[in-house]
């Protein structure tokens, strides 16, 4: 293997955060610094890393990692992810919300409750219909973006004591939602419970994460890092609100991070269980997300992902080919990090989001540039990092192709298009 060299650790034996049981990683990483972690070169002695590995919990099925660094220094007042930078997700975020209006809520003054509403991009259009609305979002900076669209935000992580102070402010929820926040919270056990506290009888607490079917069969290990303490799958979400007086009551796939799922949760039987939720805990069950033995599959799987992309690379950079990443995306560092990839391979990274450009990417310090950088002087090869945009991209990069360019990617494969 090239490039990075793995940490001797020891096995780390930990509790499962959800049921307490023994887990054991089935994999390692290796040494991963945080996926958000854009720095400057001044900023390289003191990068953070840490060990990330996942695990598998054979009691209650929930898959997690076994160490993660504290969320403050993850979500701080310079967390870099700014939800509106994609204009897909934008798209999605407006389906999310139109849908939540036209099929879920409530006609009686409805209160809508957003955990993890970033800048806002879902809750807006919650606040441009006139609906009560307030947004919960720990950075500080994201929290202010939202507020300067007019959208309600409280800076807060959420729990049952930020569920109480909501409640004494503006009453239960007609529905609290989520989008790629729950499996980012270590706690969960005290999401379940502010959510048991803050919803109305009725209420539904509806939300999407990347889903673990799409990781196993995709091989998209990418959605592993430290942000991600968990990939949620309907068996797993099942039990962890099934443990505090609430049910799964709907699941409803969607496309967006490559594969994701959303998840809708009642109070127990105040809902009709829909046909999705047995069809999905079939579905899970012939993928094998209850068996141990599907894990180690996947581990073999990332190392087989992992060499045949290395062996592009090295081969593109032994041609003196020039190769450009596109999108310095969260899940890249975990990519560049495993694999090994390095400036040499890959020259720098293009991306739109003001706040990444000029700083170099987590652990693998390849620079990032400005859209123009590649735009002006497209590459050989691009490899795509944010391959879950890829239809999106290659829509409106013709012109890279028509020029000759080349794509790689490497989920669900690696290979090249054309
Ligand atoms: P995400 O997959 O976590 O939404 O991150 C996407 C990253 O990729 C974000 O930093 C913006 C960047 N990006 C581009 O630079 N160009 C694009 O066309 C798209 C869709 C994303
Ligand atoms: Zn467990």
């Amino acid at each position: 293997m090239i490039g990075a060299p793995m940490i001797k650790v020891a096995n780390i034996m930990t509790n499962c955060r959800i049921c307490g049981n023994k887990i054991d990683k089935f994999m390692t990483f290796g040494r991963m610094p945080l996926a958000n972690g854009f720095l400057t070169e001044a900023q390289f002695k003191d990068e953070y890393f840490f060990e990330l590995a996942p695990a598998f919990c054979e009691s209650c099925h929930t898959f997690q990692i076994v160490d993660q660094p504290a969320p403050e220094a993850m979500f701080h007042g310079e967390y870099a992810f700014f939800s509106q930078t994609s204009r897909s997700m934008a798209v999605h975020f407006e389906a999310f919300a139109k849908d939540t209006m036209a099929r879920r809520l409530g006609p009686q003054d409805p209160f809508v409750v957003e955990l993890g509403s970033n800048d806002g991009i879902m809750l807006r259009h919650f606040a441009k219909a006139g609906i009560r609305h307030l947004g919960i979002e720990p950075s500080a900076n994201v929290a202010e973006a939202a507020r300067a669209q007019g959208v309600n935000t409280r800076c807060a992580f959420f729990g049952a004591e930020t569920a109480r102070e909501i409640m004494a402010e503006h009453g239960q929820a007609d529905i609290i939602q989520a989008a790629n926040v729950m499996c980012h919270i270590p706690d969960l056990k005290s999401v379940a419970e502010g959510v048991a506290l803050l919803l109305k009888p009725d209420g539904l607490l509806i939300f999407e994460d990347p889903y673990l079917g799409d990781v196993i069969r995709k091989t998209s290990y990418d959605q592993i890092y430290d942000e991600h303490v968990y990939v949620f799958s309907a068996m797993s979400v099942a039990r962890i609100f099934g443990a505090h007086g609430l049910e799964l009551v709907a699941v409803e796939p969607q496309k967006t991070h490559g594969g994701s799922m959303r998840y809708v949760v009642g109070r127990k039987g105040r809902h009709a269980v829909e046909a999705s939720v047995a069809a999905a805990l079939a579905d899970e069950k012939a993928l094998g997300l209850d068996r141990p033995e599907t894990y180690d599959q996947f581990r073999r799987d990332c190392e087989a992902s992992r060499d045949g992309l290395m062996a592009a690379l090295n081969d593109l950079a032994a041609q003196g080919k020039r190769v450009v990443g596109y999108g310095a995306t969260s899940k890249s560092t975990t990519v560049t990090q495993y694999c090994g990839i390095t400036p040499r391979h890959v020259e720098f990274i293009s991306d739109t989001t003001p706040t990444k450009q000029g700083k170099c990417s987590p652990g693998a310090h390849i620079p990032v540039k400005p859209y123009d950088a590649f735009a002006s002087n497209y590459p050989d090869v691009a490899l795509l990092f944010a391959w879950n945009h890829a239809e999106e991209i290659f829509a409106k990069e013709d012109g890279f192709r028509a020029a000759g360019g080349r794509w790689l990617v490497y989920v669900p494969e690696v290979k090249f298009i054309p």
